[in-house]
């Protein structure tokens, strides 16, 4: 009898633009302080991209590593699945450029706008194009370039978001041991109001929308995404916790959406999961959106925080809302 195909994590990679912005950046032209965005968020300093950097590129950068790391050739590529909601284009997707820019033949690509659950979201479609033998091995991007849809008149939302990417490469794998499981994806579009980025086609004002006084930028409603965060984060690794338990494997590590450190331990307080098993890069990052979790899960992998056998927790949440989990064993 066959044996079932698992998606295997075979490498990882990420890249950030080297301009750092830290906290005094924004004390120059807005009332905010250092002290008060490193108590409240976590946030040391944050990557912004240069003129020529775009998610399409970063991406690409980050998808070297990874198919370096995983000893693949952009020649062996089946598929390309790009999780963006900082396109450089909106027509042809990211996906393509970096296909393009990689040189993989005619293999599909194509973008999932879920913006910060939009790596989980990504992983999923590409699980199951190899769980059923669609495709042998998959590259997975997740990449923004959130400082050109930022307003930085916003001390709300400016303070927060940083750019970058981060890349892994899936494999077949019959080994049942190894690979990506119990994927869990939900999406509330009635809280669609909480997080927004117009796009150039969005009608002014958009309906039931928060009122957008320029077109060009994120919106959020931060306290009511806080609730939002804390809450399903804590779901999310309530599940995973006993998924673990039920096949007998033991959590390693969880990789959360790097959003804010308050939310990350008010969700994680009293679950008994030791606080040094959490990646949490944010304070070098901010917020990256779709590129947040592939970026610190590599920096995980390239830090000796995880190793073959571990079992580790994907978690993300964002505008949408959506929220995602994915618990993959190395
Ligand atoms: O990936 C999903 C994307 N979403 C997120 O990353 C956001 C999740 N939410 C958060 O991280 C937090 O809600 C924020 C960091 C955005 C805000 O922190 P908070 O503790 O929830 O503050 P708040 O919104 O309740 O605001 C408290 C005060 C307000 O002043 P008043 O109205 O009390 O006078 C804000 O105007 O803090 C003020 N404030 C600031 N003060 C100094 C907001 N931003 C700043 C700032 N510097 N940068």
């Amino acid at each position: 009898m066959e044996r079932p195909i698992n998606a295997t994590i075979r490498g990882t990679g990420s890249y950030v633009p080297p301009r750092i912005v830290p906290n005094d950046e924004f004390t120059q032209s807005l009332d905010t302080s250092d002290e008060w965005i490193r108590t409240r968020t976590g946030i040391r300093e944050r990557r912004h991209a240069g003129p020529g950097d775009t998610a399409a590129t970063m991406g690409t950068l980050a998808a070297r590593e990874a198919l370096s790391a995983a000893g693949v050739a952009p020649g062996e590529i089946d598929l390309i699945v790009c999780a963006t909601v900082t396109p450089d284009l909106m027509c042809p997707s990211t996906a393509c450029l970096i296909q393009s820019y990689l040189d993989c033949r005619t293999v599909p690509a194509f973008d999932i706008s879920a913006a910060c659950s939009g790596f989980v979201y990504a992983l999923s479609v590409a699980e199951q194009y190899i769980r059923t033998g669609s495709a042998k091995t998959v590259l997975v991007v997740g990449a923004e370039v959130l400082s050109r849809v930022t307003d930085f008149s916003d001390r709300n939302t400016c303070i927060l978001f940083g750019d970058g990417a981060g890349a892994v490469v899936l494999g077949a794998s019959t080994d049942p041991a190894r690979g990506l499981f119990n994927i869990r994806l939900f999406a509330d579009g009635s809280r669609q109001e909480l997080i927004q980025v117009p796009s150039l086609v969005t009608p002014n004002p958009p309906p039931g929308s928060m009122a957008l006084p320029n077109l060009r930028y994120l919106r959020m409603n931060g306290r009511e995404v806080f609730k939002f965060a804390v809450t399903q984060l804590r779901a999310q690794v309530e599940l995973a916790l006993a998924d673990c338990k039920r096949l007998g494997k033991e959590l390693s590590l969880i990789v959360p959406h790097q959003v804010n450190v308050r939310v990350i331990d008010a969700a994680l307080e009293d679950l008994d999961f030791p606080a040094e098993k959490v990646v949490v890069n944010l304070d070098k990052y901010g917020n990256t959106s779709a590129a947040s979790v592939p970026i610190a899960l590599d920096e995980a992998v390239r830090a000796g925080r995880c190793k073959p056998g571990d079992t580790l927790l994907l978690v993300a949440f964002g505008g949408g809302l959506t929220w995602s989990s994915a618990l993959v064993t190395l």
